[in-house]
């Protein structure tokens, strides 16, 4: 299994640049997730590393070895694509088994690969079937085991969950999460959805406008997101930002805006006194916002709607004419309409420069 590297990579359709020169290091054995908004280059990283489109300019090295001028094949690498076909007049055995055939794979053995990946994959009583007998998360399954039959070091996944409802893409999550304990190989997986990026990679890649914005675990993403970007995209709910002031009193740093004014953790304040008297914005994930008042560290937010999700209630509110997203225990009703003073956890607080997007 390969240790892949980007250096330098960058693509150009024309005169438009699609991707923003950019390095990355997927170490051997390692899950990647691709994740970040539609038409931010993805599904290009991808073919890039594929080889089913040329890169404009850089270099990618397998264990060292450069491997653009290679062709698709020669690459040890199986895909699955974003639109995938399964071949309806074949049974799902002999779909999964189609490139081994075409390799000239001896028969034992491609009986052998197809049982072992339907049993992981869960689709195990289906290869006798035909693809229009099954479901659409049966057939999506198919179509990742037709690319894991083949015995290459990496394998790459377009969006495989894309065409199953919310429920069922949950599960297949969690078998994929699960799956992938028992695998070691590289992935590198794209998606759009962030839960989905949290749940499986080792290592998530933030994506934006061609540009690499982070490469890091879920949790470093989590808790230190390197701009406004990065923080807004991961977690759920979304993390709100609020403009506010640094101000200094008595030796502390506050962040102050309309609605709050709230101390600064050490860390944080030491690292914000070089732009303190500066405009910034507060970043303040739904769950550092608690409905025990903390002494010295409060919001004031006036409740608008109240979202019930079962253990769980999501508030939506707002602090002067800014949306706040609380999230709540839903133990303790609160009526919309409500204004009160909510507490803050202090030491989960952002600030990131209003200019640059930059976390500081
Ligand atoms: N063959 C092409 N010619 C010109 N532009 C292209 C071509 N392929 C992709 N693009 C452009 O490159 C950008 C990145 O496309 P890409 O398919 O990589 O996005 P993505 O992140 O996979 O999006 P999605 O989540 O919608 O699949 C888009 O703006 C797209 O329009
Ligand atoms: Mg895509």
């Amino acid at each position: 299994m390969p240790e892949i590297v980007f250096d330098n990579v960058e693509k150009s359709f024309g005169a438009v640049r699609v991707l923003e020169p950019f390095n990355l290091h997927l170490d051997d054995s390692e899950f990647t997730v691709l994740v970040g908004p539609s038409g931010c280059g993805k599904s290009t990283t991808l073919r890039i590393l594929a080889g089913l489109e040329t890169l404009s300019g850089g270099e990618i090295t397998f264990d060292g070895k450069p491997i653009s001028h290679l062709d698709p094949k020669a690459r040890d690498i199986a895909m699955v694509f974003q639109d995938y076909a399964l071949y309806p007049h074949m049974n799902i055995a002999r779909n999964m088994s189609f490139a081994l055939r075409l390799a000239k794979v001896s028969k034992s053995e491609i009986d052998d690969r197809v049982k072992r990946t339907a049993e992981l994959l869960n689709i195990a009583h289906l290869l006798d079937r035909k693809p229009a007998e099954l479901s659409g998360g049966q057939r999506q399954r198919v179509a990742m085991g037709r690319a894991m039959v083949r015995d290459a070091g990496t394998f790459l996944f377009d969006e495989p969950l894309s065409n199953l409802d919310a429920k069922l893409r949950a599960k297949m999550r969690t078998e994929l999460a699960e799956m992938r304990n028992t695998i070691d190989k590289n992935m590198v997986y794209v998606t759009h959805d962030q839960v989905e990026a949290m749940t499986l990679g080792d290592r998530i890649v933030v994506m934006a406008n061609g540009r690499i914005q982070q490469q890091g675990t879920p949790e470093e993403l989590f808790k230190s997101p390197v701009n406004r970007f990065v923080a807004g995209f991961i977690g759920s709910p979304t993390m709100n930002f609020l403009d506010g002031e640094l101000t200094e009193a008595d030796g502390a740093l506050r962040v102050r805006g309309d609605g709050f004014d709230l101390p600064l953790p050490e860390a944080l304040a030491t690292r914000g006194r070089a732009h303190a008297a500066r405009t910034v914005t507060l970043g303040l994930r739904p769950s550092s916002v608690t409905l025990d008042t903390v002494p010295g560290a409060e919001i004031e937010l006036r409740v608008v709607v109240s979202e019930y999700l079962g253990a769980q209630s999501v508030l939506v509110t707002r602090c002067g004419d800014e949306e706040v997203l609380v999230e709540a225990n839903s133990a303790t009703p609160i009526a919309p309409g409500t204004t009160r003073a909510f507490g803050v956890l202090t030491d989960e607080l952002m600030i990131f420069d209003r200019e640059s997007g930059l976390r500081i």
